[in-house]
């Protein structure tokens, strides 16, 4: 009888950490957590010369013929014209919040005439557009979530000021921030200053890859990210003190990461160049903003005097400038040491590679690795002291935007399955999670070629119908149930009904046994 008994209570452990601890997560997320969904502006919006908008560096760039089959976003999902239908789509997804970017160019089209005083007037035609987006959101009980520089910046400001890498483009950046808080603010709670700053450092001044297209990977970068530090630093700031106790929203930046694993895990150099990799790519700007106000001493040391550096009053000004943490995130990748060569990304000293058994994407640097996203999640909250964090952007590619997308179902459970542990497991501050994208979009320099969306667009057709994925029911489904609820359950059961199932596949196999041993 004892070893009946031993065998059943086997499998009884075997059964259970099937259904429970093994590999997928039933539970749910805190109640008040947050679920969203993304676009920006020129990914979506076309109408790039309409309604009193003026160029910025990605129409130059575009036009320039710099992206895959040379597409551009002139006219992208035409959003502009059907935002309307966009917002029935993202209210069919049953979501809390709509995270999208206003183009600087639309409500400032000329920022030296505004910064000047030749003209302090906006841009009418501008700030009605994103009143009529953010009135229409508010209809629809949807929070917007507002980003300000998603990469478009107005193209006078490269020619005259040199963008990004000239200093006085922290006060052209104050003005339009203080602007859209003025304007919008009243209805718009949440605010990012700036999507991806490593994107538009090291992509668009270091490997020229994105506009402004700046080739000088040894400097510019640098500069580039001291003077978005210092614009977020001020803008949140000036949001501080002007609107702050009137308005009572919160402000953040949102910063992009791979998350950087050891190849080799049990070889301390491998772990030290991953730790290495992981403060250049996100360290760079959440050590100055979320830590201490300054660069995290690795980047100071490999990269010498080619790093500006703060004064003790930037320091203090960038030290504690938020009040969430962005986080985009979408893979993981394996690193090693390298020998050191001059200029970014040689100052990291590390060599990258991915893992050949990791399933793909449309995208080559796009690998699906769901626990790296864990990792991630706990690196910050180790780093950071645990601070309260919104994912802000996670998805993934493909290149035939089939609206049969089991593929794009897989990627969200999965990755979202390891943000519910990283929650309830980890104890991580996570309050919000968007999916990107709502649609399939202008991808930058891979143009329709590569597409996130939940909704798939008909490029080919000048209305740009829309229809939805599989992935948009599978998304929706997880917003409503608030995560993974154990199978059988509704979003409000616990897990004793898990315990219920256990304990009759106890009975059942003890009667079965019961049963063997009459026979
Ligand atoms: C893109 O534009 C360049 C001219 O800059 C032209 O040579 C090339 O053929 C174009 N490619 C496509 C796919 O249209
Ligand atoms: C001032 O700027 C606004 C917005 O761009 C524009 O509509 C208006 O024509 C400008 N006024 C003058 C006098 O240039
Ligand atoms: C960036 O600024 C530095 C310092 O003023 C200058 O030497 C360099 O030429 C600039 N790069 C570009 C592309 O303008
Ligand atoms: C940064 O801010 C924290 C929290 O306010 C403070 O404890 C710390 O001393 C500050 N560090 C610097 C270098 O100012
Ligand atoms: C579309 O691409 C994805 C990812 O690359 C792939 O998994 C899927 O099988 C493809 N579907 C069709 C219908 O071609």
């Amino acid at each position: 009888m004892e070893i009946f008994l031993g065998f059943v209570l086997l499998s009884f452990n075997g059964y259970h950490s099937v259904i429970g601890t093994d590999d997928f997560y039933h539970d749910t997320f805190p109640n008040d957590f947050l679920w969203g969904v993304a676009t920006s502006s020129y990914q979506i919006e076309g109408a790039w010369n309409e309604g009193g908008k003026s160029e910025h560096i990605w129409d130059r760039f575009s036009h320039d013929n710099n992206n895959w089959h040379n597409d551009t976003g002139d006219i992208a999902c035409d959003s502009y014209h059907k935002y309307m239908e966009d917002i029935q789509l993202i209210r069919s997804l049953g979501v809390d919040f709509y995270r999208f970017s206003i183009a600087w160019t639309r409500i400032i089209p000329d920022p030296i005439a505004y910064r000047t005083g030749r003209n302090k007037s906006l841009n009418q035609p501008g700030v009605n557009y994103y009143n009529n987006v953010i009135n229409e959101l508010i209809k629809y009980n949807i929070k917007p979530l507002v980003t300000l520089y998603h990469w478009d910046l107005p193209q006078s400001l490269q020619e005259k000021i040199g963008g990004w890498n000239g200093s006085d483009i922290v006060d052209y950046y104050n003005d339009y921030a203080d602007a859209a808080f003025k304007t919008f603010g009243d209805r718009v709670k949440h605010w990012i200053t700036f999507n991806e700053p490593w994107v538009i450092c090291w992509m668009g001044h270091g490997s020229a890859e994105y506009a402004p297209g700046i080739k000088e990977p040894s400097v510019t970068p640098y500069r580039c990210g001291h003077h978005i530090i210092k614009s977020h630093a001020k803008a949140y700031d000036t949001y501080k003190h002007r609107y702050k106790t009137t308005q009572k929203g919160i402000v953040g930046i949102t910063m992009n990461s791979d998350t950087m694993h050891p190849k080799n895990e049990i070889n301390q150099e491998h772990i030290d160049a991953a730790e290495r990799g992981q403060q250049f790519m996100l360290g760079w700007f959440a050590h100055p903003i979320y830590k201490d106000g300054d660069y995290p001493k690795v980047m100071k040391d490999n990269i010498g005097d080619r790093l500006p550096k703060f004064t003790p009053q930037e320091i203090a000004l960038n030290n504690g400038s938020f009040d969430f943490f962005g986080l985009n995130h979408y893979t993981t990748v394996l690193v090693e040491p390298a020998k050191k060569e001059f200029g970014f990304p040689g100052d990291l000293r590390l060599q990258l590679s991915r893992d050949p058994s990791w399933t793909g994407s449309g995208s080559y640097w796009l690998k699906v690795v769901p626990w790296g996203f864990r990792d991630m999640l706990n690196w910050i909250k180790k780093e950071y002291n645990n601070p309260k964090v919104i994912i802000t952007e996670n998805g993934i590619t493909d290149n035939n935007g089939t609206t049969n997308d089991p593929h794009r179902i897989y990627y969200y459970r999965q990755y979202i399955n390891q943000l519910l542990k990283a929650i309830k497991q980890d104890g991580c501050n996570v309050f919000g999670y968007t999916a990107w994208c709502l649609l399939d979009t202008f991808e930058w320099n891979r143009g329709f070629h590569e597409k996130f969306g939940l909704h798939s667009t008909d490029f080919s057709d000048p209305a740009r119908p829309r229809t939805p994925k599989r992935s948009a029911a599978a998304y929706t489904e997880i917003v409503n149930q608030n995560g993974f609820p154990p199978v059988g359950t509704s979003t409000t059961a616990s897990s004793s009904s898990s315990d219920v199932q256990n304990l009759i596949m106890l009975i059942l196999l003890c009667v079965s046994f019961f049963c063997i041993l009459n026979e």
